[in-house]
């Protein structure tokens, strides 16, 4: 049998090549244990019989990655009842490289490729990290995935960088970084050309000889004091309780368990000696392996988000495109964003708006941005004068010729849109994409203006366009898979996330935020006391408290909104049927208290500076003497959302569970510690302990009975549990 890690030996040098023959990437499945177990046992054995006969170790890989870490299909199926299992493998595969790391002889990790999570810690065991000078990641990222370095990546930093600065800049975030950056850090030692490292790599090891610290670990030396002292030091102590404190302030009182772990890892960790440390550090991470908040996690940032990066929602059969030059109309906040992102990926861009000073306006805010990024050493002058260079404002349609993809962005308006498309499909490309970046207008009536429907698209981006890493894409009743595939494709060329959503009102996300948010003020109705309602938002994990969140959506915008959903209803001879947030909205407006914008909302406002909620709230709605269950409150808000998805499911509004999970996470800021709408009622936990879509359908019924028929769970949701069925 090939193994996973092959032994070669070449002029008393040990080349452990990590090349496991049954997949194209290497990841810390059980070939690797094995065989990298055998392989450094070999190694001990070879020592022991002549130590003069071994210069030294390196790690190399054979595949295109260096190490692609955990098999994470494989820990997501783990239950508590795996846990003994689990902390005895990964104990395992640790007891290895601690022998490779105190066998004698001096071992160098030569990276030729990306190194996350597993493959990093693999040469972290390293005493020399020598990285390929080309793009590629290194980090430690697990706790984005709900998980903790417990390769023995915890252990290892805080012995190398001290607590305070494994925990700040490596293990709480875990950023990925390109090699330069990772060599600023410490985390690496030596960068060298592709072609190079090998040699670079034995060229280390010859040059080590006969110097013992260098096979030896800092912390394995005699006098060797953690960098910034042990948690026993005063000084160090004295900071310590101001870990978790900031830990909650990043999380806003979030349950996020991976950071609760990684902190309470490193810090016991700290306080002994190497091998206690990291049987701590898999303790905690089996911890997290066997609880949900991992599997939500993962299903969303690691299955679904590369699902939708593998292209799961572009339809089949369509060959790649690319949009060369891009029409943007309108150059407000939108369209200069808009315009900004297309420049910024290579794209021509062309800035109308009705004024030239208008379109150079438009262009400005590329200039800021630009020069930010100028300034923080992200891009060069050189190439920002490019990017800006590719934007032409201008206030003349003739200027749009030859254009094949047009971004709308002008006012929210049917009219002013059709007579906006009449002009520009007279000079653009015959068969340019026609894309609107409307919030609510229905696309099916927007392309009644164009002559060619099945080229008109939805393309709804979220402010600022710039950051948000979400667009939602709509296709009206006449749009071709083509046009889906085309704006696809420029959703990659600009590196954001697609959805593709059906053509409903308020589309996808704008539809789903209406729920969240009337539940929000509707409980103001209730008497529910307002901090309380905030604090259970945050608490649930959404990134803003939904009351702040009405202030920034804005009352008249939503008032408008719901009366064209009313008179829609009406319209097709049904009955409307108002939700109670509504007398809570117009008292407000009635009050002149629609908006952040306006200066004053259920927040007051001091020069733009939210200062705290409204002192006259309480008088407007009084607080009830008896205040509902803490935990109705946040259930009530994600149960909404996760009922509403289902009902967009079902509707044909989305059309896959990733679009769903990502959707709802980045466009609505469904907790990203749920796993988006649709993971948290396969992971939903009841209070009873049990847990999937049944327990979910159950706690709805509950809600129901309880808050009203809003809560009354879907068809499809209930054949679900009936069948005992995930949404899959
Ligand atoms: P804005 O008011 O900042 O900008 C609109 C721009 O369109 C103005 O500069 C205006 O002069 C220009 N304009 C008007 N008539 C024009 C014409 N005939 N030709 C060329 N330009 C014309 O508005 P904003 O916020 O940028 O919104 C634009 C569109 O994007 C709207 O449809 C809006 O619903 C949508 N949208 C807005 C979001 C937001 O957060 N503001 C989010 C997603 C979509």
């Amino acid at each position: 049998m090939t193994e996973a890690v092959r032994y070669e030996v070449e002029g008393g040098i040990v080349n452990l090549v990590l090349d496991d023959p049954s997949q194209s990437a290497n990841t810390m499945n059980q070939a690797y244990a094995d065989s990298m177990a055998k392989a450094v046992d070999r190694l001990v054995d070879e020592i022991a019989a002549d130590a003069d006969s071994i210069k030294g170790v390196i790690i190399s890989s054979a595949k295109k990655t260096f190490f692609a870490g955990g098999d994470l299909k494989l820990m997501t199926q783990s239950t508590p009842a795996d846990a003994q299992r689990l902390f005895d493998e990964v104990e395992a595969i640790k007891a290895t490289l601690r022998k490779l790391e105190t066998a004698g002889k001096p071992v160098v990790a030569a990276i030729n490729g990306a190194a996350l999570g597993g493959g990093l810690e693999i040469a972290l065991a390293a005493h020399h990290r020598i990285v390929a000078d080309v793009r590629l990641e290194l980090g430690l990222p697990e706790v984005s995935l709900g998980l903790l370095p417990g390769g023995g990546g915890v252990t290892r930093t805080v012995r190398m960088f001290g607590l305070q600065d494994a925990l700040m800049n490596i293990l709480l975030q875990g950023p990925r970084v390109q090699p330069a950056k990772a060599k600023e850090l410490g985390l690496i030692d030596e960068i060298v050309p592709a072609d190079e490292l090998l040699s670079a790599a034995k060229a280390w090891i010859e040059s080590v000889q006969g110097d013992a610290d260098a096979a030896t670990q800092p912390w394995d030396r005699k006098g060797y004091r953690m960098p910034g002292g042990t948690p026993s030091n005063p000084k160090l102590a004295a900071n310590l309780p101001a870990f978790p404190a900031m830990l909650r302030k990043q999380t806003k009182g979030a349950h996020y368990k991976a950071p609760r772990n990684i902190l309470a890892a490193a810090v016991e960790g700290a306080s002994t000696d190497f091998e206690t440390a990291t049987r701590i550090e898999s303790r905690y991470l089996v911890e997290l392996i066997v609880g949900q908040q991992f599997k939500n996690m993962t299903q969303a940032f690691f299955f679904d988000l590369g699902a939708i990066n593998a292209g799961a929602s572009r339809p089949e059969g369509i060959p790649p495109t690319k949009a060369e030059k891009v029409a943007v109309l309108g150059a407000g906040m939108m369209g200069a964003g808009i315009a900004y992102v297309s420049a910024r990926a290579g794209m021509e861009v062309v800035l109308k708006d009705i004024s030239l000073e208008a379109a150079e306006k438009g262009k400005d805010y590329s200039v800021k941005l630009l020069d930010k990024a100028v300034q923080r050493g992200k891009m060069t002058q050189e190439k920002a004068d490019e990017v800006l260079a590719r934007i032409t404002p201008t206030d003349d349609y003739a200027l749009l010729e030859g254009s094949d993809f047009v971004v709308e962005a002008v006012f929210e308006s049917v009219k002013l849109k059709h007579e906006v498309f009449a002009e520009v499909q007279k000079v653009v490309k015959p068969d340019a994409l026609l894309g609107s970046n409307t919030s609510t207008l229905p696309i099916t009536i927007l392309a009644e203006g164009v002559d060619r429907p099945e080229d008109f698209i939805g393309i709804h981006f979220f402010s600022p366009v710039d950051k948000m890493p979400l667009v939602e894409i709509i296709a009206g009743e006449k749009t071709n898979p083509e046009a889906i595939a085309r704006v696809i494709d420029y959703t990659k060329a600009i590196k954001k996330t697609p959805i593709v959503v059906g053509d409903s009102r308020g589309f996808f996300t704008s539809r789903v935020i209406g729920t969240f948010v009337n539940e929000g003020i509707g409980m103001l109705a209730e008497g529910v006391n307002p901090a309380a309602i905030e604090r259970a938002t945050s608490i649930a994990g959404f990134p803003a408290p939904v009351l702040q969140l009405s202030d920034e959506l804005n009352l008249e915008l939503m008032t408008k909104i719901r009366n064209e959903a009313k008179a829609a209803v009406e319209a097709d001879g049904g009955t409307y049927t108002p939700h109670a947030a509504e007398a809570v909205i117009d008292k407000m407006i009635e009050l002149g208290r629609p908006s952040r914008l306006k200066g004053a909302g259920f927040y007051e406002y001091a020069d733009g500076k939210r200062t705290g909620l409204w002192s006259g709230l309480a008088e407007e709605f009084p607080v009830a003497d008896t205040q509902p269950d803490f935990e109705d409150l946040k259930e009530r808000l994600t149960f909404i959302m996760s009922l509403e998805t289902v009902k967009c499911l079902e509707e044909g509004v989305l059309r896959t569970i990733p679009d769903a999970n990502i959707g709802s996470i980045f466009g609505i800021g469904f907790p990203p510690l749920q796993g988006g709408a649709i993971q948290y009622i396969n992971g939903y936990e009841a209070a009873d302990g049990s847990i999937g879509v049944e327990a979910f359908t159950a706690r709805a019924q509950e809600l129901a009975a309880t808050y009203g028929s809003r809560f009354d769970p879907p068809a499809l949701l209930l054949e679900k549990a009936k069948n005992g069925e995930k949404f899959a």
